[in-house]
């Protein structure tokens, strides 16, 4: 049965909208009303924007498992909660239905607890796209311990940041994981990241690719084993931790303008409503429909559409372990097929890189199940949407360009599937509860339609981050401290002549490479760790397939100077070790000097310009210290 708070229509989107702005407490407050509390809560919220400080349904108690799992059981107990497609084709699938996630949920939790995780310990998961890991996030909610994942993508250096700063004692991983052709190491990764975590007391290390890993004695034990030992003592139902409103579901890491990622706190009542209203909303969840959503875990979008939003209406969520490229360019396509997917949700990167392969790989393909196409993570170009639109929605699927945050919790800006109308490149329209405004740079309101600026949010909504752990400065200087008692997003957007926002991409420095958000100061920071770096700037370029492209700047005295190619290969290396393959520049220009104002600023937008290929709308250099390493950089600039 659908929700009652499913909009249905566009009037009843307006009609929602309206409601949300003059009272929006009382608004969520109706929403929250239909989930599982242990105790009713006495405030529905509680906020300014000046420290910040915002609070959602306080005086409240739940655990957000018993809303994604217990609450569905007897209604849906056999109903399938999660289908996993592996890497192989080959390989079998599985299917978990809501009955047995819940026992697997319940007997991991038994095993968190036996080796001492306690509510509001911090567990960071590094694993690869199996069931196991929507348990272990499951589990660490039901013990109330907060999860903190990390993609499979980072390397040793970038765990051991996150595991200090979150001072996580406990990890769950697996011996490795499966990528298209790729096979990672992820154990192995995990003990180099030790070696500067001392504190960690335990590792759970779960089977997947039979990878030869090193088990050290008091430290790592295996998930098996540990499951074995809940078998034997009888352990089935695991009672729910009781949780307030406000207690911290999970960190998650993500890139700021600054040079260290910063921890992105989520609570737990707020976040559950958002994520769940935004899913049953934007998507316009249908019972018995299979909702494919091909981000990762370890991203934002991964908590919010594959597990919490998903789980707590009561859907089924398709998880896909691989890539959409192997075993070859068919692959989302086959599995749309095989399970009869009915709503596809995925990066604009993808359908760009898919849409290399031309129409072959989709021919023969039944694509007809499908009901709704969504996107995320960067702005969506007309060409890549009309292909998406024709060739896999055959022009009858409404499309969902989703726009929102890690901070956000859920989608904010966003058409509604079917309901209200979309418009290439356009989020459209804000969910109701959601008060975007544009503002000019000295934080001054723009009113009215055809005009474009800063993005900011007025009111809070359930689901946004509370505070960056461990520093809540951080938080407000980043996010409310720019605009008066604003939040802003980083992004800039324009809105249309009928009030449509189209997000045109990040005012700050923070790049979006497929859909992945990398900071350039931290770019700049791993690649100035190379030794014979003197300096370096790096910013973003347009990209045909990964939208944005990473162009760096470097100023390198080392050695190898004879050989750039080769000094080239090194600081990539370099770069894969400090944080990741992910954030390996595409180009590296070796310059003699940057370009830098009279008091030492390294003046970026000159650079942007560059490397956009567009040298001729430089602009003045004459504040520049030495305008004529401006040509010198124009005349070696890498097309
Ligand atoms: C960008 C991903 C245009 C934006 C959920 C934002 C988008 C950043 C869209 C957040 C969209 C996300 N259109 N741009 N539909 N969705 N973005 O934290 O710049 O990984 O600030 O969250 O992605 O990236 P994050």
């Amino acid at each position: 049965m659908a929700v009652p708070y499913q909009i249905t229509s566009a009037e009843a989107y307006q009609h929602a909208y309206a409601k949300s702005i003059e009272n929006p407490a009382a608004f969520w407050a109706d929403i929250a009303s239909h989930f599982t509390w242990k105790k009713q809560w006495e405030l529905t919220l509680d906020w300014n924007f000046v420290e910040p400080h915002v609070r959602w349904f306080l005086g409240g108690q739940l655990n957000i498992t018993e809303n994604c799992i217990d609450r569905h059981l007897e209604s849906l107990g056999n109903k399938p909660a999660i289908i996993w497609e592996p890497n192989d084709p080959e390989e079998s699938h599985r299917v978990l239905t809501y009955r047995q996630l819940h026992d697997k949920v319940c007997q991991f939790a038994h095993v968190l607890k036996n080796n001492g995780v306690e509510k509001g310990d911090r567990v960071c998961i590094y694993m690869g796209m199996i069931p196991e890991l929507a348990i272990a996030v499951l589990a660490c909610a039901r013990v109330g311990a907060i999860h903190s994942v990390i993609f499979g993508g980072f390397s040793a250096q970038s765990i051991a940041d996150r595991l200090q700063d979150a001072q996580a004692h406990f990890i769950i991983t697996c011996d490795g994981a499966f990528r298209g052709a790729k096979d990672i190491p992820l154990k192995s990764v995990i003990d180099d990241a030790l070696i500067a975590c001392p504190f960690v007391e335990r590792v759970i290390v779960c089977t997947r690719t039979r990878t030869p890993v090193s088990m050290l004695k008091g430290r790592d034990v295996w998930w098996e084993d540990e499951i074995k030992k809940v078998e034997t003592l009888g352990l089935h139902n695991f009672e729910p931790e009781v949780m307030e409103s406000e207690d911290p579901l999970f960190i998650l890491y993500t890139s700021g303008s600054t040079g260290k990622p910063k921890g992105v706190v989520h609570t737990t009542a707020g976040y559950m409503v958002y994520a769940n209203y935004s899913f049953v909303n934007v998507f316009q969840y249908q019972p018995e429909e299979i909702h494919f959503c091909t981000a990762d875990i370890g991203w934002i979008t991964g908590h919010s559409y594959i597990v919490y939003g998903p789980l707590s209406a009561g859907a089924t969520s398709l998880m896909f372990e691989g890539i959409p490229t192997w075993p070859d360019a068919g692959r989302f396509w086959d599995i749309v097929e095989k399970y009869k997917v009915n709503i596809l949700y995925t990066a604009p990167t993808a359908i760009r890189s898919l849409m290399g392969f031309g129409t072959a790989p989709i021919e023969g393909k039944d694509l007809s199940s499908l009901r709704v196409l969504g996107t995320v993570g960067e702005p969506i170009n007309e060409e890549a949407w009309q292909w998406y639109h024709k060739h896999i929605g055959k022009e009858n699927c409404p499309i969902v360009d989703t726009w929102w945050q890690t901070e956000t919790g859920g989608i904010l800006i966003s058409n509604l599937a079917g309901i209200t109308e979309a418009k290439p490149s356009y989020a459209t329209y804000p969910l109701p509860g959601i008060d975007p405004i544009l503002v000019d740079e000295n934080g001054n309101i723009i009113e009215g339609n055809n005009v474009s600026g800063n993005l900011c949010i007025r009111h809070p909504w359930p689901g946004m981050l509370r505070t960056t752990y461990g520093d809540h400065e951080r938080c407000r200087q980043n996010y409310f401290a720019t605009y008066h008692q604003l939040y802003f997003t980083g992004d800039g957007a324009l809105r249309d002549e009928a009030g449509r926002y189209r997000i045109t991409g990040r005012v700050d420095d923070v790049l979006n490479v497929s859909g992945h958000r990398i900071g350039t100061a931290e770019v700049e920071n791993a690649i100035n760790m190379h030794a014979g770096v003197v300096e370096s700037a790096v910013v973003g370029y347009p990209h045909d397939i990964k939208g944005q492209g990473i162009y760096a700047f470097v100023v390198y005295t080392g050695g190898h100077q004879s050989d750039p190619q080769l000094t080239r290969q090194d600081i990539l290396l370099t770069v894969t070790r400090a944080i990741g393959a992910l954030a390996k520049p595409d180009k590296i220009q070796f310059v003699s000097g940057l370009p830098k104002t009279r008091s030492g600023k390294i003046m970026r937008r000159i650079l942007r310009k560059i490397a956009e290929g567009e040298p001729g709308q430089i602009g003045d250099t004459t504040t520049l210290l030495d305008p004529n390493i401006v040509e010198e950089i124009k005349s070696g600039v890498i097309n």
